[in-house]
């Protein structure tokens, strides 16, 4: 990557912080930012997730002296969460440059097999929760005329997965909402991309991080690298899509 790219200056919200990609995401970006030529200011990172105290941990480990670092625990479909992150931001008249979403779920199985507590669980996070997460933070951006939204999908977005009906309907939804978001918004300087990883080492699976069954795969520092990339691309640049797979997977 140019050694120059840093991401736009202003707030970098990164939902689904508290582990994987969102946390790997969040570590490039302060690494990115720490090694930028330009160190005069003006990068401040907000992460999102549940698990308050992975998320302090975090930020007590990213936390640096020109770029602030803050968390915000909560659940991505809750609306009144949302507002209570973004309404220091406005009311700061700070600058909302980036929003990389990350949060995300699935539960898999055979269909009539799998519980409906968990249909509800990946519909409610994977489709409303992004559904929320845009409607709250589009009007600040279209307020800036600017603003760049990365969605982190799948790439059963293309391609649905043999038992991951629901996981599979919920990503092909998250990717056409973004689809036609990013129409909408165009009008307004605001870029809107999708990253479309296979399978990534993470505790998204039934194995934990760092299982023998994941050595080949995707690490979350890859998907971040591409995330840098895309955040990083000239302005005038929107990237639509990227998809990115392990050498060893089949699809
Ligand atoms: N891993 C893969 O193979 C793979 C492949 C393709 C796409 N993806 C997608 O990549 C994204 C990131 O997944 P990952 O692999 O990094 O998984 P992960 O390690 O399990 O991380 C998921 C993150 O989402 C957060 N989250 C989940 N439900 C939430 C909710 N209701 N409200 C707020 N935050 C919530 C979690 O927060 P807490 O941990 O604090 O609850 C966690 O930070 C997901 O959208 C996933 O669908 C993953």
């Amino acid at each position: 990557m140019n050694n120059n790219a840093t991401p736009p200056k202003g707030v970098i919200l990164i939902t689904g912080a508290s582990s994987g990609v969102g946390e790997a995401v969040a570590r490039s970006m302060v690494e990115l930012i720490k090694s930028a030529a330009d160190q005069s200011g003006g990068h401040e990172l907000v992460l999102l997730g549940r698990s308050a105290q992975k998320l302090t941990e975090l930020q007590a480990e990213l936390r640096g002296d020109m770029s602030p670092v803050t968390a915000y625990a909560g659940d991505i479909t809750d609306v009144g969460y949302l507002g209570s992150v973004l309404s220091p931001i406005i009311a700061m008249g700070k600058r909302l440059s980036v929003v990389v979403h990350c949060a995300g779920m699935g539960r898999f199985g055979k269909h009539d097999e799998v519980k409906l507590g968990d249909i509800d669980e990946m519909i409610a996070t994977n489709i409303l929760g992004t559904a929320v997460l845009l409607q709250s933070v589009i009007p600040v951006m279209k307020e800036a005329r600017a603003g760049h939204l990365v969605v982190v999908t799948s790439d059963v977005a293309r391609r649905p997965l043999e038992e991951g009906a629901i996981y599979s309907a919920s990503k092909y939804a998250q990717s056409s909402m973004v689809a036609s978001i990013r129409k909408e918004v165009q009008p307004f300087g605001i870029r809107v991309s999708e990253v479309l990883p296979g399978l990534i080492d993470t505790n998204f699976h039934a194995e934990p991080a760092g299982s023998p069954a994941h050595h080949d795969w995707l690490q979350p520092t890859d998907v971040a690298w591409w995330i840098q990339a895309v955040v990083c691309a000239p302005q005038h640049v929107v990237v639509d899509e990227v998809m990115i797979h392990p050498l060893s997977q089949r699809y």
